[in-house]
């Protein structure tokens, strides 16, 4: 059975068949809706349900509180209609022709970067590109049919490898793998682009970006295709770690400032030992942004990394910044962990 689903604030219909979630059923009607995980971790997807019924799916309440629920809040990457249904979403922009694809690919190289992140280059088939806005992430296709997501942290013109930066989760299976056991001509299975984390460039104002760790690698790519691009608009750069030693590109960032003017880095140390000698500035990332910029109104915000970070900064710019709600942007990296019920 097929269900409408209309866009209220837009007047988009599209059909969703039976057992195919919101999300899913719009991005197959070229029809882009914000996401983050699929999976119910990270929040990126709620939207408002005005009219029908629908299966509200298996979530996290972080991502999706009692208190939002009540008042009519779902997440579309779950939530599957059971009648016609009329919802309230932002729409991002048509998905244009950027197919997602499978892939296979092969590792060319593991850079060990820092204590807990590898520099992973994957190689391509010959004649095969991956299309992708820089920003998005793929997924890892694994042997037991789950998937892992990974940003890619080279822009689309850098595209002789695809570069994935990945933070070691302890007694994870994927990222164990990756600092363990894989090789370098080992075949990996991937599957992109997804996401709608990437520059809104039909704006002109400033853009803050703040990265947490492995967060860095989306905001790489990001900011090289502004470059290329010649984009104009002011860019600051937070990046937080524990030590200087876990910046693990700071040389690249600080290269960054010294080539473009209008770029600026500020990086973030939260646990700094007394050996490392540290004088810049310290604690939380995301409060450093607000400690510089206690009026983010007339800004936009580009956050990636920890779902801490993430979600701190898009609760604490909004409520005591003035940053406008739809001049957030952010993806979450939640893992099994975040998503256990
Ligand atoms: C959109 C997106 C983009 C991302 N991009 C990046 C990136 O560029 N770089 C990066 O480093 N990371 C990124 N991540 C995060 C990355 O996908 C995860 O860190 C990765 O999936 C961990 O995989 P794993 O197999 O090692 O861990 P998993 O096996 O998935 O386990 C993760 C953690 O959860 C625990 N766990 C497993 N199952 C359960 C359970 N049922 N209950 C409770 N705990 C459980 C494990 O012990 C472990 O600590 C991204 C995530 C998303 C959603
Ligand atoms: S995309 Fe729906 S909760 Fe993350």
């Amino acid at each position: 059975m097929t269900h409408q689903v209309t866009i209220r604030n837009t007047g988009h219909r599209f059909p969703a068949q039976d057992g195919s979630t919101i999300l899913q059923s719009a991005l197959d009607a070229g029809l882009v809706l914000p996401y983050g995980c699929r999976d119910g971790a990270c929040g990126s997807c709620k939207g408002k349900l005005v009219d029908g019924r629908i299966d509200y799916g298996r979530y996290s309440e972080k991502a999706l509180t009692a208190q939002e629920r009540a008042q009519g809040y779902a997440l579309f990457c779950q939530a599957k209609p059971l009648s016609d249904v009329a919802i309230e979403a932002r729409e991002v922009r048509k998905a244009g022709d950027i197919q997602v694809r499978k892939l296979p690919a092969r590792v060319q190289k593991l850079e060990r970067a820092a204590d807990d992140a590898m520099i992973v280059y994957l190689k391509l088939p010959a004649n095969e590109r991956l299309m992708y806005l820089p920003g998005q992430y793929i997924d890892i296709l694994l042997k037991d049919g789950t998937r892992r997501s990974f940003s890619m942290a080279n822009a689309p013109h850098d595209d002789e490898f695809v570069q994935l930066h990945v933070r070691h989760v302890p007694g994870g299976a994927f990222t164990d793998h990756v600092f363990q056991t894989m090789k370098e001509r080992d075949i990996l299975r991937l599957e992109g682009p997804f996401g709608t984390f990437f520059l809104r460039d039909e704006s002109d104002k400033p853009i803050v970006l703040v990265a947490s760790g492995t967060g860095f690698a989306p905001i790489k790519a990001l900011i090289e295709a502004a470059f290329k691009k010649g984009v104009k608009r002011p860019m600051r750069l937070y990046w937080g770690a524990r030590r200087p030693k876990d910046l693990y590109l700071n040389g690249l960032a600080e290269r960054w400032v010294a080539e473009h003017s209008g770029f600026e880095y500020v990086p973030v140390i939260s646990d700094a030992l007394p050996e490392d000698n540290w004088s810049g500035r310290t604690g939380f990332v995301h409060r450093a942004v607000m400690d510089d910029l206690s009026d983010l109104s007339g800004h936009q915000v580009y956050a990636c990394g920890v779902p801490i970070m993430v979600d701190s900064a898009r609760r604490d710019f909004i409520q005591n910044c003035r940053l406008p709600e739809n001049e957030f942007f952010a993806d979450s990296f939640t893992t099994a962990a975040d998503k256990a019920r």
